[in-house]
């Protein structure tokens, strides 16, 4: 592999950030404020109802595959489109669909790394799919909402808080949705759990958690053995590795920051105010580089290259005066963890394994906790869970993201029955800036870094979001 590092810069998507121009930057701490008022709120809004929800996907790697599995297996939803820039990816999710669910017949795009724009452009599409790596997400989420299009992305939606700045405008003037995947409050003890905050059972919220720590590095032959069947992908992800090669920060805080975030009611009720971000260096990377270049000369220009450092702490401070910490590390061995602390002023919940500890009711853990959620499960679970005991398709056996989770499900009720989406364009803003802001901080060594607020001041009256009582819908089948 040739490695050149301006094509490797403008790959990644580094050379509009803070991290590669950081020391022309004014020493400000508010390098991503943007003073303006909204032009119109997309928190609350519903779009025109849409019987069906013609879908179109970008990206049928890992987890996109999965993706059209999942919405294919929804009541209500058409899939139109399908495109990768690796044919044969194209090609075995249409066999897959056509043995399964037949009444699916999408259209083939493989011609090269512009197709997804041929895509974007029909005017039979409603909703766009978009796994693609991260530095392609928001140029395709704006793409798509600007030729008329509704957006579910996965994580992050953007790579620099300008891309962020960009979707949320493009939002607000073409009244798309976005709606970002991550781990959010709409499935199992999560769901449960936003329910007992909302109750009040922790008391007045304080203090939240969420990491994203996940060993993608010690396993050799899963995850760095190049696969000839698979267009020598890697387990590790090319571009992956890529990202971490140079940027130094939270590159992955989603996951665990949206439930503390909707526990927390950011962006309708509270708001973050600023960040610290602090590194430690890398102790695993660079040496795991020269392992695998003995094995495969692919990795070669990898060896004496800088990576991100292995664990990454950020912490957050709200307008309200709360506080969020965020971990993150993927380059050491360990236990994963993701969603795990919610504090309040009456007691708390900790993850890994559940347990919830307050004045009232003391330690409760094991069965005691499984007995005491399950007094708390809210409608959205029960409902979802009916519609699941109902269905007839099961992909279990197709990968991990094949089987249709609660965000997926209530994402096409919502757009079925008219109503604003759980999630929106300010949630994937807030929950993906934190990247690069804690890359500005860590080059730093932990300055404070002011949160640039996607709202404009609109939390302050934003309605409750995310709405586990599900008042309204609910009423879209599984197949
Ligand atoms: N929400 C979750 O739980 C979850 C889980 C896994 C991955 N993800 C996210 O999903 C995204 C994809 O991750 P992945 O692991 O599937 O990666 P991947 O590398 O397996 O898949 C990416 C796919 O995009 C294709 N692609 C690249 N450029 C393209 C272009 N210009 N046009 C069309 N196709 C193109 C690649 O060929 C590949 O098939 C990432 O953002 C990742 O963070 C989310």
């Amino acid at each position: 592999m040739e490695f050149n590092r301006r094509n490797f810069l403008k790959l990644t998507g580094l050379t509009g950030m803070g991290i590669v121009f950081g020391a022309n930057r004014a020493e400000s701490n508010r390098p991503y404020h943007k003073s303006r008022t909204q032009t119109f709120n997309m928190h609350g809004y519903a779009a025109p109802k849409l019987d069906t929800v013609r879908m179109g996907f970008i990206g049928l790697g890992d987890r996109g595959w999965g993706n059209v599995n999942r919405f294919a297996s929804i009541e209500g939803v058409d899939v139109k489109a399908l495109c990768d820039i690796v044919p044969h990816r194209v090609h075995s999710s249409i066999e897959f669909l056509q043995t399964h669910l037949p009444h699916h017949n999408p259209d083939a795009y493989t011609d090269g790394p512009e197709a997804w724009k041929q895509l974007c452009e029909r005017d039979d599409i409603d909703l766009i799919c978009i796994s693609t790596p991260w530095n392609q997400h928001a140029e395709q989420s704006i793409f798509s909402m600007e030729h008329d299009k509704h957006v579910y992305v996965d994580l992050p939606v953007g790579v620099t808080a300008e891309e962020c700045w960009a979707v949320v405008e493009t939002s607000e003037k073409t009244r798309k949705h976005v709606h970002m995947d991550c781990v959010s409050c709409h499935t199992g003890t999560l769901a449960t759990l936003l329910n007992m905050v909302r109750q009040g059972y922790f008391g007045e919220i304080l203090h939240g958690e969420g990491h994203y720590a996940h060993d993608r590095v010690s396993n050799t032959e899963g995850r760095w053995r190049r696969d000839p069947d698979n267009n020598y992908w890697f387990g590790f992800r090319p571009w992956r590795l890529q990202e971490n090669v140079n940027r130094n920060g939270n590159l992955y805080p989603a996951h665990g920051l949206g439930p503390v975030s909707q526990m927390m009611g950011l962006n309708y009720g509270d708001q973050m105010d600023y960040m610290v971000s602090i590194s430690s260096d890398d102790f695993t990377m660079a040496d795991k580089m020269k392992e695998i270049a003995e094995m495969d000369e692919y990795y070669r220009p990898y060896v004496g290259l800088e990576f991100r450092g292995n664990m990454n702490t950020t912490i957050i401070r709200t307008k309200k005066g709360r506080t969020l910490m965020l971990q993150h590390d993927i380059s050491s061995p360990g236990i994963g963890q993701r969603f795990d602390v919610i504090r309040g002023n009456k007691g708390m919940y900790k993850g890994s394994p559940d347990r919830i500890s307050t004045i009232e009711d003391g330690l409760v853990q094991g069965e005691e906790f499984d007995a005491l959620t399950e007094q708390y499960t809210p409608r959205i679970t029960k409902v979802f869970n009916e519609k699941r005991s109902q269905a007839t398709t099961d992909f279990s056996d197709a990968g991990i993201y094949s089987t249709v989770t609660p965000e997926d499900w209530r994402l096409i009720d919502s757009l079925r029955n008219g109503l604003p989406t759980e999630m929106n364009v300010y949630d994937a803003a807030l929950w993906s800036v934190i990247s690069p802001l804690s890359e500005w901080s860590v080059v730093r060594e932990g300055n404070t870094v002011k949160i640039p607020d996607f709202t404009a001041g609109a939390w302050k009256t934003n309605k409750r979001g995310m709405d586990v009582s599900l008042r309204e819908g609910g009423t879209t089948n599984l197949l």
